[in-house]
């Protein structure tokens, strides 16, 4: 069956109707959700509500963003914007809920919308049953795959990517458009477009949550990709400790190729695309796009010099690109929306949002998405509520293991991608890991390097050896033995491994040690003093 934007139309129209006249009640079933109890509450709801004339549909939805207060749910009443989001909901508290629409009882919404969030990415995760594909229509998918294909040229689309200034939300904010241009101008009989969804990085879960809550979001921005630059495959190369993502990207790559949007002659077009998953075994070395490629063959995971780049050597050879999950969604979303909408988002150099996984010492742990340019400071107390424990905020560390950290007096920078780098610390795919004053930022420099000695592919010898020498140098000076020269050491040698690494792993790593030297050198200072 090759589906028609009249049938799209149908089954948005029919879905509607079917949830017009209903409450709906929304249940997180997302992996931070069902690890804090969220089954028991979904199985409750279904069995509850199953003979009773309540007018009530229970649905499955990916994470809300409130991973602090999970299992979570939302109300949402018919033909109204109302909407109540419950957080620790137990039994007890989901008897009581039943109890009250039973009996058409006002409930009280315990959490408040976040003020400073804006939803791209995340808008329909924990809104939608991710393994509806109906549901993923209804709430607007595919209609602008349909417009483009008939009425873009692939020059049109590659044009407005640029337009848009879209950045790769994979780390290094490089322009999404750029890159698709070099693939889109290069001659070849093959091209491939992947989609990275390797998040290895410690403390970062972004991408699986997307995937996991609203993976038609990615698969029309790939497909869309794929159109622009004139590529036939996509692959999704995905770490295989993601399940969950999987099965949802499964079942959907089904219902996609059910309804002919993958496949030959795609919305009756001379357009013709599939899409295949990847499996990565958790290596975080295997993030980085060489070594991605090399895994993907079925080669060891180790990254290559570049140049030649993927766009010019790619999967199997052929020029490739590779985009983050992230990076997939937005693209949905601009051509949902047109790039003037998107670059009212944001700042002129970053413009649109970006997701963060808030965790560490913050009161209100969770998913966020925020405009690109919002303050710091905004992000940890608005968002993320503080510190917990009434203690004070020292740090955040942003960007895992290849990042920085900022301190306090960073508090009031915009986040995006310029800023945070000028000061010493980088976006990287949105890890944010809050430290309060109990936090030894010697210890987290060594747990980072820690980190990277044991995900170096061992291929170059500064990032093999070097990395080692100086996780050696902060045992040391955590266990009372550091001298003060033992700081200009791990300067230099932070330094030399950063020049010389081969890839971005290796030259990222010194990052945590640079940037605490920089910002906390009392700290080191303290430990040597006090030996
Ligand atoms: C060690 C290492 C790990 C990486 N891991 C990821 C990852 O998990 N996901 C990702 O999208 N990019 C990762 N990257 C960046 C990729 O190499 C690549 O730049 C990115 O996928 C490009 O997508 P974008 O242009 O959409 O950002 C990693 C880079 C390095 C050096
Ligand atoms: S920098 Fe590290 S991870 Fe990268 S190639 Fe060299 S040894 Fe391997």
């Amino acid at each position: 069956m090759s589906i028609k934007i009249d049938d799209l139309n149908e089954i948005k129209k029919k879905f509607l109707e079917k949830e017009k006249n209903k409450i709906q009640i929304k249940i997180a079933m997302s992996v931070c959700a069902k690890s804090s109890g969220s089954e028991k509450i979904f199985d409750y709801f279904m069995k509850e509500t199953k003979d009773k004339e309540l007018n009530v549909e229970i649905i499955s939805t990916g994470c809300m963003g409130f991973c602090y207060c999970e299992p979570t749910l939302k109300i949402v009443y018919p033909k109204s914007e109302e909407i109540k989001i419950i957080g620790d909901v137990t039994l007890e508290k989901a008897k009581i809920i039943l109890e009250q629409l039973t009996k058409k009882e006002k409930i009280e919404s315990e959490l408040k919308p976040r003020v400073k969030e804006k939803r791209v990415s995340l808008l329909n995760c924990g809104n939608i049953n991710p393994e509806s594909f109906e549901n993923a229509v209804a709430y607007g998918a595919y209609f602008s795959l349909e417009n483009l294909l008939h009425n873009f040229t692939k020059e049109d689309v590659v044009n407005s990517v640029e337009k848009s200034g879209l950045r790769g939300r994979g780390g290094a904010g490089y322009s999404t458009g750029k890159k698709w241009r070099a693939l889109y101008e290069r001659e070849s009989d093959e091209k491939y477009i992947i989609c990275n969804a390797d998040e290895g990085d410690p403390g970062a879960f972004m991408d699986r949550a997307i995937l996991a809550g609203d993976p038609h979001l990615v698969l029309e921005g790939m497909i869309i990709g794929g159109y622009a630059v004139g590529a036939k495959s996509g692959i999704i190369y995905i770490r295989a400790e993601y399940p969950q993502a999987i099965e949802v990207l499964l079942r959907a790559i089904e219902d996609l190729k059910k309804y002919g949007l993958l496949g030959e002659s795609i919305l009756g077009t001379d357009f013709s695309f599939n899409i295949e998953l990847k499996y990565g075994a958790g290596a975080f070395v295997c993030g980085e796009e060489t070594a991605l490629i090399q895994s993907m063959e079925g080669k060891r995971g180790e990254p290559k010099a570049k140049p030649p780049y993927p766009v010019e050597v790619g999967y199997r050879g052929k020029p490739t690109v590779v985009n983050n999950v992230e990076t997939f969604a937005n693209i949905t979303r601009i051509f949902q929306n047109g790039v003037d909408w998107y670059r009212k988002i944001g700042t002129e150099k970053s413009p649109g949002t970006k997701v963060f996984a808030l965790v560490g010492k913050v009161k209100k742990v969770g998913l966020v998405e925020v405009p690109l340019g919002t303050k710091l400071k905004d992000i940890i107390y608005e968002i993320g509520g503080g510190i917990k424990n009434e203690k004070s905020f020292k740090a955040v560390q942003t960007g895992g293991p290849s990042g920085g950290c900022l301190s306090s007096e960073d508090l009031e920078i915009s986040v995006e991608y310029d800023e945070l780098v000028k000061k010493g610390a980088m976006m990287g795919s949105g890890g944010l890991i809050v430290l309060d004053e109990d936090d030894c930022m010697v210890e987290m420099a060594r747990f980072y390097i820690g980190f990277s000695v044991g995900e170096s592919c061992g291929k170059c010898t500064p990032c093999r050896i070097g990395t080692k020498r100086l996780y050696e140098i902060l045992d040391k000076v955590l266990k009372g033995g550091g001298e003060k020269k033992d700081l200009d050491l791990l300067e230099e040698l932070s330094i030399t491994v950063r020049r010389s690494a081969l890839c971005g792993l290796g030259k990222a790593a010194p990052n945590p040690v640079l940037s605490t030297l920089k910002k906390f050198r009392n700290e080191y200072l303290n430990k040597i003093e006090r030996r």
